[in-house]
This record gives C-alpha cells, structure tokens and sequence, in this order.
C-alpha cells in the first residue's frame, strides 16, 4: 500500500466517518451495476473494449463521483446507465429492475446544453411533465415549484439564450428533477463553465441534493470536484475501462470551499493524483512543429 492510500485508510478510521459510511451502506441499493462490459464494433475485428467488467453499486441518496482520464469510458457507461447504450455484457439494475432503456426513473444532465431553444424555462421545466400526461395547470404549478428550487423563479418567462451558462445548466436541473427520477446521471454538467461559476453551481448543486430525494452519478474528470461532491468516488482507469478504486470520502459533510487546505481533502486529492497521474507516467508529447520564426526572435 503506498503512502497516501495509507493517509486515506487512517482517516477512514476516524469514528465520525466510519459512522457516516456505516450509515450510508444501511440504506437500500438503487442502483447495481453488474460486470458491465462493453466492446464496441471496429479495431482488429474483435472490437474496441471500451468497458471491462464494471461492477459497483449506489446507495439510496448517495452522491457518486465517476472520476477519470479522458477515454477511459466515462460517457459510455453514463449512457448504459440511462439506457441510451447497450452493454455486450453484464446488467445494470435500478432498484433491481434491469435497465432495458431510457426511463423517467433516470434524469440526465449533460456538458452541453440541451435546453429547447424555443421554450421559455418555465415551458422546458414543464416539457416532461406534459409528455406524462399531467394536466397543464398542474405542471406549470410543479415547474415552478422546481424553478424556484434552482432559485430562478425571476426567471421564468426567459428563453435559453437571455440566460448565463450556469442558469442554463440550473434549468437543465430542474427539468431533469421536475419527471422525478430515482436518480440523476450528469456526464460533466460543468465541464463548459468558467471556475468562478463552475464553483457556485457545485454549492448550488449539493443545496439542492440535500433537499431532494435523489441518488447522483456524476462524472467527472476534476479531482477536486470528485473531492468536494462525492460521498464515494469511482477512479476508472483506462484502456480498457476498469475500476482501479471505488473510494470512500473522508471529508466531513456539511463541505465548503474552507475544508481544500484541510488534511482529508488533501490526503484525497493526492491519494487521487496519484491514480489518475501514477508517477512515472510518460510525459505530455512534443508536437513535431516546425519552426516559424526568425532565428534569435525566441521567446521563452
Ligand atoms: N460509439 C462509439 N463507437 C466506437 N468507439 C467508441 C464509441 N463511443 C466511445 N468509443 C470509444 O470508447 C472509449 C471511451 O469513450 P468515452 O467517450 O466513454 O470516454 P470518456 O471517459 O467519456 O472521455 P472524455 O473524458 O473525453 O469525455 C474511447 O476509446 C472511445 O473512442
Ligand atoms: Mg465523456
């Protein structure tokens, strides 16, 4: 065991977050990924292996970050999860029931926004609604139950492109939580926003979370923001896909932007580092570029 997996295992051992783990792990499984593997056409005739055997599972109301380099399978296995994918093997359970498709059980939120340009906020948050078959009144009085959640209720009658990236993404939100889903699947929901806002919606997000009555997967290839968010976070590895760690987070909830110097958080952050980044690891490449400029003009 190396030094910082040895850090997280002694802070694991603290009684206040044992307790908060034994806790979680009494509530009921909501979603069980079993040995999901998937192999996608092309290669050497035997297929891509994108996914490699994936099992892990998800507590009622827990807060799961999926954490990992670039290709190591992240949106595949999001997209099985909603159902947009298929697995070659392997099975995905949601309250034990096998995924076979895309469901209102399962809300998404993806990078980019996927708000109908042409709907006010109030008439996207009610779009799922309606296609339930819920009388309009009722789902224009739901929407805006959701709408204030967000805190956007000043809102309502905006069109997607009078709002900022974060509102955006604070109404894809609402509309994903207004159908009710059993739990919330967002592929890098704040991947496209700048650090500022990016750190007020993750507040913003957790707010939320604590006052509704949902399970979150959230991807993520930011260390921190696995750190900040997750009860428990999942470390893939790559090429193929495979579980490298499923990690239990030793920082104290209610979290802030405070506890980044605290030891945990710190012992995590580089407990993860050093699974995304192993050391030794070969470098970033040279480009093969060819010079430009006039020689003795060099900068540094
Ligand atoms: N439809 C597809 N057909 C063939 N290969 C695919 C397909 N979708 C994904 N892949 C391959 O599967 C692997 C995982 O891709 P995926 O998009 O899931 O990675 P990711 O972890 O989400 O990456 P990123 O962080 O860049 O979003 C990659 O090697 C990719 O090229
Ligand atoms: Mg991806």
């Amino acid at each position: 065991m190396n030094e910082t997996a040895m850090n997280l295992d002694y802070l694991r051992q603290d009684p206040a977050v044992a307790e908060r783990f034994a806790k979680l792990h009494r509530r009921p499984v909501v979603l069980d990924v079993d040995k999901l593997t998937k192999i996608f056409p092309g290669g050497h005739g035997e297929g891509h292996l994108a996914l490699d055997k994936i099992s892990f599972q998800v507590h009622r109301r827990e807060f799961v970050c999926v954490l990992g380099q670039s290709g190591c399978g992240k949106s595949t296995l999001v997209r099985i999860l909603a159902g947009l994918d298929f697995p070659t093997h392997g099975e995905v359970r949601l309250d034990g029931t096998p995924v076979r498709g895309p469901g209102p059980d399962r809300g998404m939120v993806f990078q980019g926004y996927t708000l109908f340009p042409w709907l006010t906020v109030k008439k996207n948050v009610m779009f799922g609604l309606k296609v339930t078959g819920k009388p309009a009144h009722l789902a224009e009085s739901e929407a805006r139950e959701w709408i204030a959640l967000v805190g956007l209720s000043k809102f309502e009658d905006a069109y997607p492109h009078q709002l900022s990236g974060g509102m955006k993404q604070r109404v894809a939100i609402a509309r994903a939580l207004a159908n009710g889903p059993r739990i919330l699947l967002m592929d890098e929901p704040f991947g496209a926003l700048d650090a500022q806002t990016r750190a007020q919606m993750q507040s913003y997000l957790m707010q939320i979370w604590k006052q509704v009555d949902v399970t979150i997967v959230f991807i993520t290839h930011d260390l921190d923001e696995a750190a900040y968010l997750a009860d428990r976070i999942l470390v893939l590895g790559a090429h193929p896909g495979h579980i490298q760690e499923y990690i239990e987070n030793p920082v104290p909830r209610p979290r802030s932007p405070d506890q980044f110097r605290d030891p945990p958080f710190l012992a995590l952050r580089e407990h993860l580092d050093h699974l995304i980044h192993p050391p030794g690891e070969k470098k970033e490449e040279k480009l093969p570029i060819t010079r430009m400029t006039v020689v003795g003009d060099d900068v540094e």
